[in-house]
């Protein structure tokens, strides 16, 4: 999948994209991400990219020309791919998004900075707007990079472990449960005993229903969403009536 990323600052997405899994997953093909700094399509001596709102008020606001010539020259006019504003105004992103956004095999993404943008670049140029949750960060990079990151791990064989994503929080519906790695115990504090019986089906009824307990006590509203078995609706209520009393 590729990702082309149009921003004013370009140096911040280096440091988190050259590390770990996402180095790895563009060292072996499976992402590509190219950093446009919008900043070299001005024709001005001082590459000039935003100005004053229309009407006055305060703030800055990032100019139309460079943003259409820059994707216009990366992604072609009529655009090969999706063009995504990050923007608190957009839908709001979830895993959902990230399952229907990794379907396709490009995207650009654009990161909004100052108090926003002329609105004919939102007309006339973005096709989607996304926002990473209610509240307003700086510029859209950071959002951009979690929407990079987020898409990345879907794709199979990023993770070593094909298994990795489907087992997620979030992905089968359910907030994943307890997890423990050695020493068996620690300072005192045991890791259960059933994970270390080897009985594989004890093991993944414990999973399932740490699951469905945590699911439970953090958003139980994921509940009302999914398709629980006969044997999870029953553990289920086996908690409520636990509460209850
Ligand atoms: N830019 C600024 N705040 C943002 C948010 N919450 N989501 C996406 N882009 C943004």
């Amino acid at each position: 999948m590729q990702f082309d990323v149009f921003t004013l600052l370009p140096e911040v997405f280096p440091s988190y994209l050259n590390s770990s899994i996402l180095k790895r997953a563009q060292e072996n093909g499976y992402i590509q991400v190219d950093v446009h700094n919008i900043r070299d399509w001005t024709h001005d001596k001082h590459h000039v990219t935003d100005d004053t709102p229309y009407g006055g008020g305060g703030g800055m606001i990032m100019k139309p020309e460079p943003v259409f010539e820059a994707v216009e020259d990366i992604l072609g006019n009529p655009p090969v791919c999706p063009l995504i504003l990050m923007t608190p105004q957009g839908r709001p992103f979830s895993q959902k998004v990230a399952d229907e956004l990794v379907l396709h095999p490009r995207l650009g993404l654009l990161c909004g900075r100052y108090e926003g943008l002329d609105e004919r670049i939102r007309q006339h140029l973005v096709t989607d707007e996304i926002s990473i949750g209610d509240y307003v960060l700086t510029g859209g990079e950071l959002p951009a990079l979690i929407l990079i990151d987020a898409l990345s791990r879907l794709i199979p064989g990023v993770l070593g472990d094909e298994n990795g994503a489907a087992n997620d929080s979030h992905a089968s519906g359910l907030l994943e449960g307890a997890h423990y790695t050695r020493p068996a115990e620690f300072r005192g504090w045991e890791v259960p005993a059933v994970l270390r019986s080897g009985d594989h089906g004890k093991v993944a009824q414990w999973r399932r229903e740490g699951a469905l307990r945590r699911t439970y006590e953090r958003r139980p509203d994921m509940l009302e969403k999914i398709e629980l078995s006969k044997q999870d609706r029953a553990f289920l209520e086996r908690l409520r009536n636990s509460d209850e009393n």
